[in-house]
């Protein structure tokens, strides 16, 4: 038997049945077993399932083009100041063009677009033009151009340092791609710039320093939130799929006794199985609750639990901040759950309809909001608005596990094998971020968010390299519906 489901068959034996969201927590981030410590490829065509970042450099180096953007607001307005635009053209030298020498991982998928590189970006732009994906009609990515040659230089006031904090960078590659974009076009950023890596694991952290070692010195790591002061950062705050890969509660729907109950993980003869806790171990402080509509409905609360922690690890390197890592089910409060639901979708909610709730996520946005002093807060990730859980078609909810580039239901076989991930309440996130003084910016799907980035480029080709077949294709992949491009949302709020 793998030593992981040992470990969690122990657990069950004895604190009894055990939350999904314990179970996700193990599986993946177990100190030494979980998934995400394995120190094999786990993403990327030899491995479990795609990301963007997997896709090639292409990913990182739009955004990289963003993030510079964002910085540069920055540091041509005072603290506190609202931006509406400025120009990145005027601060980027013109580097040669290097040749295409990233990896390529679209091969086996699908490319129906075979005309010339520009012709299909110009494609995408123009179709993008023409349509609305911003929610509550916000002002978009404030990606417009303006000013003349030479303006943002003369503004450089302020030579206080600007981070980029990347929360999860799995093997290092994000931040490679983003750094050597702005080492290659933005030198005199790269001066200024601190790029900080929130990172709890170990292995991970250790992978990371290899990945970026020709960085070394631009880069800090810390092991949690409460390593870096409250307003501390002035700059960028993102993670690319991290909250949807965080623990969450699956929980269902008792439509006869109108309440929700929670599935938990037990163990039966030679296997993992499903069993019904009565009540639900959701901390009270999750956002989503608040996310939905009100109904006066409350669910009885569980007595406390024993504290179930992960191990605690010891930082490897002298410039990682903190210890450990908490992904949110760690000494948890109970306390009576709220799951509010309108009235009307309460009776109507078939018996046995799933949904999960993720306070880690939620509890990951507030510290990311609060952390933030000036600047943006993004994540790109799968995810709906609260009421777009509730459809026929996601009466299972939207938990799966990734193996092999198989989806796979059964959540609970290959433990620490295959990845589990699920949609994140954006309307959670929405909220706690406006709660924290954050304006929304933006909700919108990556298709939009990087051909905008593109429109951006179009006005500077030479801060771009060029759009040779191979990275053509990469952004293809990135923003085409099917593939990568509608799937994931990007959420971006500011301060
Ligand atoms: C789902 S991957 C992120 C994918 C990656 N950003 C990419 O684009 O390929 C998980 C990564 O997040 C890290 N991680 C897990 N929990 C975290 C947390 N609470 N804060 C920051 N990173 C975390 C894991 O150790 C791992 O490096």
């Amino acid at each position: 038997m793998n030593a992981l489901v040992e470990i969690i068959r122990h657990e069950i034996a004895e604190h009894g049945p055990m939350p999904f969201a314990r179970f996700m927590e193990l599986a993946l981030y177990h100190p030494k077993l979980g998934y995400y410590e394995h120190d094999g490829e786990t993403i990327g065509r030899g491995g479990d399932f795609f990301t963007s970042v997997s896709v090639g450099s292409v990913f990182g180096e739009l955004l990289a083009v963003q993030f510079a953007q964002w910085l540069d607001e920055l540091v041509l307005l005072p603290k506190g100041t609202a931006v509406e635009s400025c120009n990145v053209k005027s601060l980027a030298p013109v580097p040669p063009h290097e040749p295409d020498s990233t990896t390529d991982d679209t091969d086996n998928m699908d490319r129906s677009a075979s005309s010339s590189a520009e012709s299909v970006v110009k494609k995408s732009v123009q179709e993008f033009k023409a349509s609305q994906f911003s929610v509550n009609s916000l002002p978009g990515l404030l990606l417009h151009s303006q000013g003349g040659e030479g303006e943002s230089q003369g503004h450089l006031e302020s030579q206080r340092p600007l981070q980029i904090v990347e929360a999860g960078a799995h093997d290092g590659r994000l931040a490679f791609d983003v750094l050597s974009w702005v080492r290659e076009h933005r030198p005199d950023l790269l001066q200024q710039l601190e790029y900080w890596i929130l990172e709890p694991s170990t292995v991970r952290r250790r992978r990371q320093a290899q990945t970026l070692s020709r960085f070394e010195e631009h880069i800090r790591w810390f092991t949690s939130w409460e390593f870096i002061p409250l307003k501390r950062v002035r700059g960028v705050i993102y993670a690319n799929e991290l909250l949807d890969a965080l623990p969450v509660h699956r929980l269902g729907w008792n439509a006869a006794e109108q309440r929700w109950f929670e599935w938990a993980v037990t163990w039966e003869k030679d296997h993992f199985t499903w069993t019904k806790l009565s009540a639900v171990t959701v901390p009270s402080e999750s956002g989503s609750p608040r996310a939905l509509a009100c109904f006066d409905r409350r669910l009885a609360g569980r007595s406390e639990p024993p504290d179930r922690t992960l191990d605690g690890e010891v930082p490897d390197r002298g410039s990682v901040v903190g210890e450990g890592a908490d992904h949110g089910t760690r000494g948890r409060v109970r306390s009576p759950f709220h799951l509010n639901l309108p009235p009307e979708l309460a009776v109507a909610l078939p018996d046995g309809f799933t949904i999960e709730v993720g306070p880690a996520a939620e509890a990951w946005w507030s510290q990311a909001a609060s952390r933030l002093a000036q600047g943006k807060l993004l994540t790109i990730d799968y995810g709906l608005l609260a009421d777009e859980f509730f459809t026929p078609q996601r009466a299972n909810g939207t938990l799966r596990g990734y193996h092999r580039h198989h989806v796979s239901s059964d959540l609970l076989s290959q433990v620490g094998e295959q990845d589990l991930t699920s949609h994140i309440n954006f309307s959670a996130l929405l909220e706690i971020g406006a709660k924290s003084g954050l304006r929304t910016e933006a909700l919108i799907p990556q298709s939009k968010f990087l051909t905008e980035i593109v429109k951006q480029i179009e006005r500077s080709p030479q801060s771009f390299p060029p759009w040779t077949p191979a990275r053509l294709r990469q952004f293809q992949t990135l923003t085409h519906p099917e593939h990568l491009g509608r799937p994931f949302q990007v959420l971006c709020q500011s301060r």
